[in-house]
């Protein structure tokens, strides 16, 4: 899709991605890095500066504590932890519990483990889900239960009752959690509680999260898993043969960033509430259902109110009709039917970026 909107000239509202860079601060610490010459290979495990910033930030923020040179693994995003996680843990005759819609790179990390996954469903308009789906999703085989709070791509911020219902089901299966919080300061309603934090979690828990959108740097691709000595090194293990090692400058940088005080963090979340407000008054503007995302780039909208029902040939046709792009929801979904009239659309952008795409979704009707 991003192909697509470069090809039309079309406004980019698919890929998450913000389109201004993060704090100068940072910034200038990779520039610095990379002008002191800290250019050759770097710790499997990550440079000592930055696995004590992620142990002191799950502190500042959770009141969790990691023992930064055993219990905290940095990786090349949050994608090669997920990779190395999943890797790692489970293999043929597993079987991976997630909820769906889900990120596109769960499938294909579950799959390449050669473990099976099996999906609990999250349904408009909040996006809850079943208890006693996520019940009968585990079974005897069930090894790991894959979260990812704040969600991609519905923007749910799973609440306390539901992390506990998680919580409780993997204590007395005795399952693993390993959990996907990349989005973890972009919440606009309600809490980030990372299921690590909850009675007998901590140390069944691989917590994993990136710089990329806490610092507006995606391209930098620099994550880490917090869990246990024992999860970590079977992750570090995984990674040794994925990436070996990480970018080193842009990790020192990255170190900086979770230094900044607390307004820079509230302040990130400010700014992107408020483009979260402009781009759902826009598509509500322009006739969509809209369900409104607690946190993380993304707003997700049914298109049926405007008298379509297929969101894979309305996101095709979208660059030539007025010029945006967006991603239809159904790439996310296993049950197809559930995602098919659902349509999701990047709100990380300029206030000016957004503006010009709703005036543009308003020719639609
Ligand atoms: C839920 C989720 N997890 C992980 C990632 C990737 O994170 P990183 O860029 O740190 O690999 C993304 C990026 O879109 C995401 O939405």
């Amino acid at each position: 899709m991003s192909a697509r909107a470069l090809e039309t000239g079309s406004i980019n509202l698919g890929q998450g991605f913000p389109d201004a860079d993060g704090p100068d601060v940072v910034k200038q610490a990779a520039i610095d890095a990379i002008a002191a010459g800290h250019n050759q290979y770097p710790p499997g495990i990550g440079v000592p500066e930055l696995r004590h910033a992620v142990r002191d930030h799950q502190r500042r923020f959770y009141g969790l504590e990691f023992d930064a040179d055993a219990e905290v693994l940095v990786t090349t995003g949050a994608t090669e932890a997920i990779a190395g996680a999943l890797l790692a843990l489970c293999g043929p005759g597993d079987e991976v519990v997630t909820f769906e819609p889900y990120y596109d790179s769960y499938a294909a990390c579950i799959a390449m483990s050669g473990a099976q996954r099996r999906t609990v469903l999250l349904r408009p308009p909040d996006y809850a889900f079943d208890p006693d789906e996520l019940r009968r999703a585990i079974t005897p085989r069930t090894k790991v239960v894959l979260l990812n709070s704040p969600h991609n791509p519905t923007g749910k911020v799973f609440a306390r009752a539901e992390l506990e219902l998680v919580a409780a089901l993997a204590q007395e299966h005795d399952l693993l959690v390993v959990t996907d919080e990349v989005y973890e300061h972009l919440v606009f309603e309600g809490e980030h509680i990372p299921i690590a934090t909850l009675p007998g979690m901590r140390d069944r828990t691989v917590t994993i999260s990136s710089g990329g959108k806490t610092f507006s740097f995606t391209g930098w691709k620099v994550g880490w898993a917090c869990a246990m000595p024992d999860l970590v090194t079977a992750v570090k293990t995984a990674k040794q043969f994925l990436s070996y090692v990480s970018g080193g400058p842009f990790q020192e940088a990255i170190a900086v960033g979770l230094r900044l005080p607390d307004a820079y963090f509230s302040s990130l979340a400010a700014g992107l509430r408020a483009k979260r407000d402009r781009l759902c008054r826009g598509l509500d503007e322009a006739g969509f259902t809209v369900f409104r995302p607690q946190g993380t780039y993304f707003v997700t909208t049914d298109i049926t109110a405007l008298g379509e029902d297929d969101g894979m040939a309305f996101c095709r046709a979208l660059p030539e009709r007025c010029g945006v792009v967006a991603i239809p929801s159904v790439v996310f979904y296993d049950d197809v039917s559930a995602g098919r009239s659902l349509v999701r659309w990047a709100c990380c952008k300029r206030a000016d970026v957004l503006d010009e795409a709703c005036a543009r979704l308003k020719d639609l009707r």
